[in-house]
C-alpha cells in the first residue's frame, strides 16, 4: 500500500491541517508583536477564478460619498490645490484642498473643482502685449508648451486682444522684442457656454492648436488646445455628484471660531466634504466644530474628523456624528511627531484597531500617512480602511502646487510637512485668520513654534493621472492574487479568516526587496 494519501483527497487532508497562515486578528495583536506597520506583514495568496480588469475598488469615503476608487489626497500645500483635486475625481478618487490660505483662495479652489469641464484648460498662462519673447522662451523652457493667449491686464479675465505661439517668434532673434508686435490677430475663438465638442470642432476646422473661449465682452475666460484634443479621454470612473454631475471634491479646515465662517464659504460654493484637520483629533474642540455643523447644515455636508490611532479617540468623535475618520498619528513620510511628542501608534495597529470599531457604526476611516506603495494600499485596505490618503506619493506630480526645479541634474518639486516651520511661515503670511498649517499644529499661546514635520523635496513623477491608473490596475492585481474580487468584499473576507497573512521577519523584509545585483533601475509602470 502507498505511504501517499490520495491526492483527490487533498481538500479534507487541508481541512485536518487546519488554515495556513493567520487570521487578521492574531496578526494584529499588538501585546505580542508590539504594534505592527505595513512593512511587517504579507497577505497570502488566494485562488484566482477571474480576470484583473474586473475587481471592482468601488469603496466610501464617508457614510453618504462613495466612490470608484480609494485614493485621497492630503490637505497639504505641496500636494493638494484644484488641478490635484480635479485629476482625482477624474480618476474615481477625491482630493482634499489645503487650508493653508486665506478663506477666500481656499473657496475658489473647490469653486474651480466644481466648475470643470474635461477638456477646457480653465487656468492657462496668460501674457500681455508688454511681454516680451524672452518670456515666451523663458516659460518654454520652464514648463514645455509655446503658445499663449495675450489679453489687455496679461491675466485670464481681461480682454483676449492675440495669441503667440512658437511659429510667430520662431525667426525673431531679437528678444526683447514686445509680444503686441509679433502675436497673430486673426483670432478664431469660441463663446462660453459652448459644449466641448463643439469647441474641438471649430478648432479641428480653424487649424489652429489653440482656441480661446470668451465672454460677451470678449474676455477670455479658458482654453481649449489641439494637443489636449488629441489626447483627451473620457473618465468613466470620475466622481459625481448624482445631481450636479460636478466634480466631488473636500476641503480641510481647523476647529477654531474663524473656522466656521470657512466652512460657510465652502458650503456656498458647494463643498461636498470637510476634513477636520488635526494631528489629534479627539479634543473639544473637534467634538464642538461636528455639533456646530450638523446643526447648521444637517446631513448636507459630511464631515470627516480626526486624526485618531485609538477606540477611544474614536469613539468621541463617534458619538458626536462624524461622518468618516481620519487614522494616522506619526506615521506621515514628512513627519517628527513621534520623535518629538512621543505620541502615536504604528499605522497598521491603528488602522486595524480603529476601523474594526468604526464598521460596528458604519462609519468608513481613511489610512492616512505612510502609504509608499500598492503594497501598502492594498494592505491598509485589509486591516479594514476604506480608503487611503496620500502626500508624499503624489508629491512630485505636475498637478501639485509649485514649480520643478533641478537637484544634480534630477527634475524635483517641494514636498513639505505641514507642521514644518517653512508651511508654518506662509500661514502666517497668507492665512488671515491663523488657521491651516498653525491651527494643525500650534495653539495661539505658543510663544515657540516646535515643529513635527519636515520640508523636503521629491523626484519628478510626471502626471498624477498617469500615476493613478499605475495604482487602481496595480491595486486591482493584489486583490486579483488575494482572489479577491472588490473592495467592498475584502475586509469581509478578512475577519472570516478566508483571506490570511503572515508576519515577516527583518530577514523576510530584506527577502521580498531587491537583492543581488549590482546595478538597476526601478522603473515603476509604462504606458505603452
Ligand atoms: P505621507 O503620505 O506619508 O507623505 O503622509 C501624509 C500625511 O502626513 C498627511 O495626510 C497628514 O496626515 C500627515 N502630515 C502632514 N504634514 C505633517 C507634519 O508636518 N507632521 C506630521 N504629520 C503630517
Amino acid at each position: 500500500m502507498s505511504q501517499f494519501k490520495d491526492p483527490s483527497k487533498a481538500l479534507e487532508v487541508l481541512k485536518e491541517f487546519g488554515p495556513d497562515g493567520l487570521h487578521m486578528s492574531e496578526l494584529i495583536d499588538s501585546r505580542n508583536s508590539g504594534g505592527l506597520t505595513y512593512n511587517d506583514f504579507l497577505v497570502l495568496p488566494g485562488f484566482i477564478n477571474f480576470p484583473a480588469d474586473s475587481v471592482s475598488l468601488e469603496t466610501r469615503i464617508s457614510r453618504n460619498i462613495a466612490l470608484k476608487t480609494p485614493f485621497v489626497s492630503s490637505p497639504m500645500d505641496t500636494v493638494t490645490e484644484s488641478e490635484m483635486a480635479i485629476s482625482l475625481a477624474l480618476m474615481g478618487g477625491i482630493g482634499i484642498i489645503h487650508n493653508n490660505c486665506s478663506i477666500e483662495s481656499q473657496a475658489a479652489m473647490v469653486k474651480k473643482v466644481k466648475l470643470f469641464e474635461n477638456g477646457y484648460i480653465n487656468e492657462p498662462i496668460v501674457l500681455s502685449g508688454d511681454h516680451t519673447i524672452h518670456d515666451v522662451l523663458e516659460i518654454k523652457r520652464r514648463l514645455g508648451f509655446g503658445g499663449f493667449p495675450i489679453t489687455e491686464t496679461g491675466k485670464l479675465g481681461g480682454k483676449l486682444i492675440g495669441i503667440v505661439t512658437m511659429r510667430d517668434i520662431m525667426f525673431n532673434k531679437n528678444y526683447s522684442t514686445k509680444l503686441s508686435e509679433v502675436m497673430s490677430t486673426d483670432l478664431v475663438t469660441a463663446k462660453c457656454g459652448i459644449p466641448l465638442s463643439e469647441a474641438n470642432s471649430i478648432l479641428e476646422r480653424s487649424k489652429k492648436g489653440k482656441l480661446p473661449i470668451i465672454d460677451n465682452e470678449g474676455n477670455l475666460v479658458s482654453l481649449v488646445s489641439l494637443s489636449d484634443l488629441v489626447k483627451n479621454h473620457d473618465y468613466p470612473l470620475s466622481s459625481k455628484n448624482p445631481e450636479t454631475k460636478q466634480l466631488l471634491v473636500g476641503a480641510a479646515v481647523g476647529t477654531r471660531m474663524a473656522d466656521r465662517d470657512r466652512v460657510a464659504k465652502l458650503v456656498e460654493v458647494g463643498v461636498d466634504l470637510i476634513v477636520l484637520d488635526s494631528s489629534q483629533g479627539n479634543s473639544v474642540f473637534q467634538i464642538d466644530m461636528i455639533k456646530h455643523m450638523k446643526s447648521t447644515y444637517g446631513n448636507k455636508i459630511d464631515i470627516i474628523a480626526g486624526n485618531v490611532v485609538t477606540r477611544e479617540q474614536a469613539a468621541n468623535l463617534i458619538m458626536a456624528g462624524a461622518d468618516g475618520l481620519r487614522i494616522g498619528m506619526g506615521s506621515g513620510s514628512i513627519c517628527t511627531t513621534q520623535e518629538v511628542m512621543a505620541v502615536g501608534r504604528p499605522q497598521g495597529t491603528a488602522v486595524h484597531q480603529v476601523s474594526k470599531f468604526a464598521r460596528e457604526f458604519g462609519v468608513p476611516t481613511i489610512a492616512d500617512g505612510g502609504i509608499s506603495n500598492i503594497g501598502h494600499i492594498a494592505k491598509a485596505l485589509c486591516l479594514g480602511a476604506s480608503t487611503v490618503m496620500m502626500g508624499g506619493l503624489l508629491a512630485g506630480t505636475s498637478e501639485t502646487p509649485g514649480e520643478y526645479f533641478y537637484i544634480e541634474g534630477k527634475r524635483m518639486k517641494k514636498y513639505r510637512g505641514m507642521g514644518s516651520l517653512d508651511a508654518m511661515k506662509d500661514s502666517e503670511k497668507s492665512s488671515n485668520d491663523d488657521s491651516g498649517s498653525q491651527a494643525r499644529y500650534f495653539s495661539e499661546s505658543d510663544k515657540i513654534k516646535v515643529a513635527q514635520g519636515v520640508s523636503g523635496s521629491v523626484t519628478d513623477k510626471g502626471s498624477v493621472k498617469s500615476f493613478l491608473g499605475y495604482l487602481t490596475t496595480g491595486l486591482q492585481h493584489s486583490l486579483q492574487d488575494m482572489g479577491v474580487l472588490s473592495v467592498e468584499s475584502l475586509y469581509g473576507l478578512v475577519m472570516e479568516g478566508k483571506v490570511r497573512f503572515e508576519q515577516r521577519s527583518p530577514s523576510a523584509q530584506l527577502e521580498g526587496g531587491i537583492n543581488g545585483l549590482a546595478t538597476y533601475e526601478k522603473k515603476l509602470y509604462s504606458t505603452s
